[in-house]
């Protein structure tokens, strides 16, 4: 672990993607990093401000991922199953890697059997730690290979963290049915047919109706079992869960109340918005876009003995890119909140 005032030399896997460029983004803006390489395959020796336009002012260059720099942190944006082969030489050339694909999210090699085409990597996957800070700080500090989590996951665990916590949903207990909204950059730069402009644009499309990756890593970090639906919709950036829960016993407006607030009242980047006065009333993606926040609400439907929990989140940041910098600021002792701290834009258009 550094020192909190430390500068640590960072290379980023990937810097053509969309998680890639938020993370130059961010780590552009670091009090803690100097960005030392950016790889690509296809934009080789090219400008990271030609791919990326709002980075164009960054005096950084795309190099080859074959030709890696020997770095402090690692961090890894590539399809799934790029980071599982190549982590043995990631390691030759960085103390520390951090990975936003699947690689290394799930904890066991079986996980990956079921979910997955397998893994080639497994003896990795007890050295790894998740990311998401509100689940696994307390294990981050010191961890050499960082998971990031999935962005449907992160927004849906977020949601039902502070139940679990307080024992209204469990492995046993309650029932929940989740259906999530995502924009069209969790397809990644690359896209494909159901990504493109006119395909996607009006859509409220169910695209993962069951057996969605993330139920496993939900199954895993919060022991719940919950049925699990996600729909394409027409935002560029953002996720959006909404949580139905069916406690087994009767919950009151002042137990939400107060297991919200304590699980949250102390995370630095965790907004609690539920009723209230005004346009935004829940948990907006828009609201978030950009920023490394995270919102949360819920609405108790006594009649239906039923909990309508809501939490949004950016998918890129939250949910990739910001949670990976996130998880690294504890990992490496720096102030926690470094490089993130900012808010986002309103009013905006589709983020
Ligand atoms: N987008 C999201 O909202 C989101 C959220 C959470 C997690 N993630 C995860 O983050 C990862 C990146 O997602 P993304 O949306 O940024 O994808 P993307 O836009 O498609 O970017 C993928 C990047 O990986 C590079 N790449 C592809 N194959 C490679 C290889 N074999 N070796 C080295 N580089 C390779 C690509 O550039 P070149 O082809 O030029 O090398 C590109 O820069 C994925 O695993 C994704 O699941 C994404």
């Amino acid at each position: 672990m550094t020192a909190g005032g430390e500068t640590l030399t960072a290379g980023v896997i990937g810097g053509t993607g969309f998680a890639g460029g938020e993370l130059l983004r961010l780590l552009a803006g670091h009090p803690n990093f100097d960005i030392e390489q950016a790889t690509s395959r296809s934009a080789g020796g090219k400008t990271v401000g030609s791919v990326h336009p709002n980075l164009r002012g960054l005096d950084l260059r795309f190099s080859d991922p074959e030709d890696l720099a020997s770095v402090d942190v690692l961090f890894t944006a590539t399809p799934h199953g790029v980071s599982m082969g190549q982590i043995d030489r990631y390691f030759e050339s960085a103390d520390t890697v951090v990975d936003l694909s699947a690689d290394f999210r799930l904890p066991e090699a079986a996980l990956y059997d079921e979910w997955y085409e397998g893994h080639d990597a497994p003896e990795y996957l007890e050295k790894a730690e998740y990311a998401l800070p509100e689940l696994n700080r307390e294990n981050l500090p010191g961890a050499e290979l960082i998971a990031g989590g999935g962005c449907n996951a992160t927004a849906t665990m977020l949601g039902l963290k502070p139940l679990v916590d307080a024992g209204v949903l469990g492995p046993d207990t309650g029932e929940v049915v989740v259906d999530v909204k995502v924009g069209s950059s969790e397809g990644g730069a690359g896209g494909g047919a159901a990504s493109s402009h006119p395909e996607r644009s009006g859509v409220v499309r169910p695209y993962a109706p069951i057996s969605h990756r993330h139920e496993a890593e939900i199954g895993a970090y919060l022991g719940l079992d919950v049925s699990f639906t996600v729909h394409a919709v027409e935002m560029v950036r953002g996720a959006s869960a909404t949580c139905h829960v069916f406690p087994d016993g009767p919950v009151s407006k002042g137990d939400l109340w107060g297991a919200y607030r304590g699980a949250y009242e102390e995370e630095p980047f965790m907004r609690m918005v539920s009723g209230g006065g005004g346009v935004y009333r829940y948990p907006e993606p828009k609201a978030v876009a950009g920023t490394n926040y995270g919102e949360v609400g819920f609405e108790l439907d006594a009649s239906n003995e039923r909990v309508v929990v809501f939490s949004a989140i950016d998918n890129m940041m939250k949910g990739s890119a910001g949670q990976a910098v996130h998880a690294a600021n504890v990992a490496l002792g720096f102030e926690e909140t470094a490089g993130l701290e900012f808010q986002g834009l309103h009013p905006v258009g589709s983020p």
